[in-house]
């Protein structure tokens, strides 16, 4: 399936395709780009697909480097970034030259900051390997490194050229980190599209044991799903950030766990289950919109039940957060399935009522 991505000069496509691996080379070729290419990886994805990559774009005439980062957020440094600029400089990378990052989302982010920013920016693709950088972190240009008190504090808009998703990679991830891009999936139904969520609710079972071809349907369509939201929304003005749902809580809950205990999915999970009983307490959201959330989630092997506590520790972190105005977080809350609505009153009584609610 390919999904045309419309940002006038800076359009491009998502190709989502079993196989996809195999067809980076020719694609690449017929954007007309130089030859030289620089193939960002891990070493673990590397050993698992990077034969098929380089071979690809060496079939296709491009002169490929390879360019080892660590392992997870430990790529996401400005030493990490800085040796990969040494690479490209050594390796005689001039304006036409291409960065193609293959791994999951922090190969993605710390490969996309070096494309948006060596000689002002270079052609980047991108050929994610999780299910959370299939539907989420490849798509809208998104890029970053860390700063050592602030996670992807320091980054670019940088939009690739080319998206190419071989939903089969995500076939080798671990269960844990396979279930965790799943939240992004729910996130994008419950937000964003009423029978795309009806249906991951009737295809939970097969999704969870990824059959082929489920997976490949379910991760187009949340493709498609946040390509639509970045078409209207490049920059992150306003709509983009219907994107944030279950991340507000989510990100507090990642900082008060100091990012050891959940993956970025599960607090992502658990953040939605909280919002959704935001949304509820409100007024907004009837019982059965919150339940099917949970169902869902619960069915898709995600936590909705928070371990004890601290709620002082969660407010605090979500006063951090970069959206808070006047000590105020602006929240994301599903009044339905497949709608949402930007709410400015929460208030530090709801929040501490819907997490006593979830650790009961
Ligand atoms: N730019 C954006 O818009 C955006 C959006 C969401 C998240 N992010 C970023 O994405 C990062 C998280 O990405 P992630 O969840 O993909 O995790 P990750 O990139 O840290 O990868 C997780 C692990 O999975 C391994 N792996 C990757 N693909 C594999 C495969 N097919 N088979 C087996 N193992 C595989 C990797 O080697 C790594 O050890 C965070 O840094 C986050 O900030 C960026
Ligand atoms: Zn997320």
């Amino acid at each position: 399936m390919v999904i045309p991505v419309r940002l006038g000069p800076r359009s491009y496509t998502i190709v989502v395709e079993p196989g996809a691996l195999a067809t980076v080379g020719e694609r690449l070729r017929a954007l007309g780009t130089g030859s030289r290419v620089a193939l960002v990886s891990d070493p673990s994805i590397r050993s698992l697909y990077g034969k098929t990559v380089a071979e690809s774009l060496e079939r296709s005439g491009f002169a490929v480097t390879g360019l080892d980062v660590p392992e997870g957020e430990a790529a996401k440094t400005l030493a990490v970034a800085e040796r990969c600029w040494s690479a490209l400089l050594a390796a005689g990378f001039d304006r036409t030259s291409t960065v193609v990052a293959l791994g999951g989302g922090a190969v993605g982010d710390v490969a996309g900051f070096v494309a948006g920013t060596y000689m002002r920016g270079v052609s980047f693709v991108q050929v994610p390997t999780t299910v959370l950088a299939q539907v989420d972190a490849s798509i809208g240009g998104k890029t970053a490194i860390n700063h050592p008190e602030a996670k992807n504090l320091i980054g670019v808009f940088h939009q690739p050229r080319l998206v190419l998703v071989d939903p089969l990679t995500a076939r080798t991830l671990p269960e844990r980190e396979f279930r965790s891009g799943l939240a992004e999936i729910v996130k994008h139904g419950i937000v964003l599209d009423a029978d795309y969520f009806a249906r991951l609710e009737r295809d939970a079972l097969p999704l969870l044991a990824r059959d082929p071809s489920v997976l490949e349907r379910v991760i187009a369509g949340s493709c498609r799903l946040k390509a639509d939201v970045v078409e209207r929304d490049e920059r992150e003005a306003e709509l983009r950030m219907v994107l944030n749902y279950g991340h507000t809580i989510g990100h507090a809950l990642e900082a008060v766990t100091h990012y050891a205990r959940f993956t970025h999915g599960e607090a992502d999970s658990l953040g939605i289950a909280a919002e959704a009983r935001l949304a509820r307490r409100l007024g907004l959201a009837s019982a059965e919109t919150v339940a099917r959330q949970e169902r869902l989630l619960q069915a898709l092997g995600l936590p909705v039940r928070l371990p004890p506590l601290e709620a002082d520790a969660v407010l605090a972190a979500l006063s951090h957060d970069k959206k808070a105005r006047d000590g105020r977080v602006p929240f994301v809350l599903a009044p339905e399935i497949g709608t949402f609505r930007i709410v400015e009153d929460v208030t530090a009584d709801d929040i501490r009522a819907v997490l006593a609610e979830l650790s009961d």
